[in-house]
């Protein structure tokens, strides 16, 4: 069935929220990073900006730039509102209310459209949809990341994790997923079995990190080659 842009919430974080995400040292951000579901964040942009290497996969990228503009636009009032209406499951610290949010969101969308054009023949954004295999060769990357897409969205099922992870792994050397809380705020029932699963071949931690929005998502899973 084809990707439609209708069924998708685009919605786009910044660097400094990726490096508090994932824990991510000045070490880690001069290795070769995937970003799986990386979607309309500036990650990318920025990392360019300073010279970095960052691949963005997600099927979103199928779409023009207007598209996108128009979807972003329907979107974020949408998420807005949701998150005024639920806002007691959200921890208001380091975004101090419901206009700073907007702001920091609109303002990491509209790097990523400015780039996006330019990153897509530069083959920094690739059009692809999960959990169907890469063109990327085993061990490609150190590091593959994805944010606010698996687990987040465990309605996806246990097969679709364990199929997207197995091709994340077969290309990086370690896959580091946040937050590990579903879109109710709960740790999905799946949470284990990935645990279990990927702890037969792989070192599996669940990490505090230092990013809190969702009330306790507060914690990554990092997996890595024994
Ligand atoms: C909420 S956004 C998160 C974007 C970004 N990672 C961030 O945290 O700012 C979720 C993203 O997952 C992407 N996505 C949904 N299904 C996907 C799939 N099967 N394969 C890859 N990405 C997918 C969506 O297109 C969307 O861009």
């Amino acid at each position: 069935m084809a990707f439609e842009l209708k069924n998708v919430v685009p919605w786009g974080r910044n660097l400094d929220e990726y490096k508090s995400m994932f824990n991510l040292t000045d070490a880690e951000l001069n290795k070769k990073i995937i970003s799986f579901g990386d979607g309309p964040a500036s990650f990318n942009y920025s990392m360019f900006k300073f010279n970095k290497s960052v691949i963005s996969i997600d099927p979103i990228y199928g779409f023009s730039v207007d598209e996108l503009k128009r979807k972003i636009k329907e979107t974020k009032d949408i998420v807005i509102n949701q998150t005024r209406n639920n806002a007691e499951n959200f921890v208001w610290t380091k975004i101090k209310n419901i206009q700073e949010l907007e702001t920091i969101r609109l303002s990491a969308m509209n790097l990523f459209l400015q780039d996006f054009e330019s990153g897509k023949r530069e083959g920094r954004y690739i059009n692809h949809e999960m959990p169907d295999k890469t063109n990327f060769a085993d061990s490609t990357f150190d590091l593959g990341l994805s944010s606010h897409f698996l687990i987040l969205y465990a309605q996806l099922g246990l097969d679709f994790h364990l199929s997207a992870m197995t091709e994340m792994l077969r290309v990086a050397k370690e896959i580091r997923i946040f937050p590990i809380l579903d879109l109710d705020a709960h740790k999905p029932a799946l949470l284990a079995h990935l645990v279990e699963h990927f702890g037969k071949n792989f070192k599996v931690e669940i990490q505090r990190v230092d990013y809190e929005f969702q009330k306790n998502g507060n914690e990554m899973l990092r997996i890595k080659r024994k």
